[in-house]
């Protein structure tokens, strides 16, 4: 359980491919293991084509879980309003994504996974996950906790430092940073930068995910999810561990 009991956590990143569907899995293992009842929504989900796996089937497969949910699909693999627009559409509403997000407020635990980077688009209003989160804050009346899924290889304490006073800026600022794929063997940046990111994210680092969890069986993945996340996100990890502090 996570400590504060937020009921709807939101899952973005920093970009594409930083680990947001691991995250996400981990995130929901991590609930299931405490006994919640937890749903996994994808509002929009691109680059796949109809009836094909997505982001979904990948939690499903890691987690067990099939409370499932994806509203909206673009086959192309873009950012949600330019695939959106090359089918002469204006993109999802996210009132009507919150309303749907709001049906499943019966559950333990909502986690939201978004599409891209933080900014990203998802329709021509120029909204994208930022807006979603604000609305769904409002219709569901609930604490919504902000999960940003970032690298830790050089250059991810800038990404982090911008996604981040973005979100702020949206007025949906991160509460937890995860890394989302940490390396088998972390070099100098990786171990030196993770002391750094929380203070350049604005917000403590909650969980750090090994390279190869998306390898794993449902019982090895719930035990991985539990040894990465912090006791703030449900699990047992210590953060300093991964940490290189000394000049050696
Ligand atoms: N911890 C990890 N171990 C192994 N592969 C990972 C890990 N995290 C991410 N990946 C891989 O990186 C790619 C992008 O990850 P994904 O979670 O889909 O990113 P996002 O959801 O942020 O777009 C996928 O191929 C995924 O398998
Ligand atoms: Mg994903």
């Amino acid at each position: 359980m996570t400590a504060d009991g937020a009921r709807v956590i939101l899952v973005t990143g920093t970009g594409t491919g930083v680990g947001k569907t691991v995250t996400t899995a981990a995130l929901a293992a991590c609930a299931l293991g405490a006994g919640r009842r937890v749903a996994v929504v994808k509002p929009v989900q691109t680059g796949v084509d109809p009836g094909e796996p997505g982001d979904l089937a990948e939690v499903g497969r890691l987690t067990g879980l099939t409370d499932l949910h994806e509203f909206v699909r673009f086959s192309e693999p873009l950012a949600p309003a330019t695939a959106a627009r090359r089918l002469g559409e204006p993109g999802p509403d996210l009132e009507q994504l919150a309303g749907r997000i709001a049906e499943l407020a019966d559950r333990d635990q909502l986690i939201v996974e978004g599409a891209g980077g933080a900014l990203v688009r998802f329709n021509d209003r120029g909204q994208g996950i930022c807006e979603l989160a604000r609305v769904v804050r409002e219709v569901m009346n609930c604490r919504l906790r902000v999960v940003l899924v970032t690298g830790a290889r050089l250059g991810a304490l800038h990404d982090a430092a911008a996604t981040s006073q973005a979100l702020r800026a949206a007025g949906v600022p991160a509460d937890q940073l995860v890394i989302g794929d940490w390396p088998v063997e972390p070099g100098l940046a990786e171990r030196c930068n993770l002391a750094d990111l929380g203070s350049y994210g604005q917000a403590p680092v909650g969980g750090v995910i090994l390279h190869g969890a998306d390898q794993l069986t449902v019982p090895a993945f719930a035990k991985l999810a539990v040894s990465s996340l912090t006791p703030t996100l449900g699990g047992t990890c210590n953060i300093a561990k991964y940490i290189k502090t000394d000049a050696a």
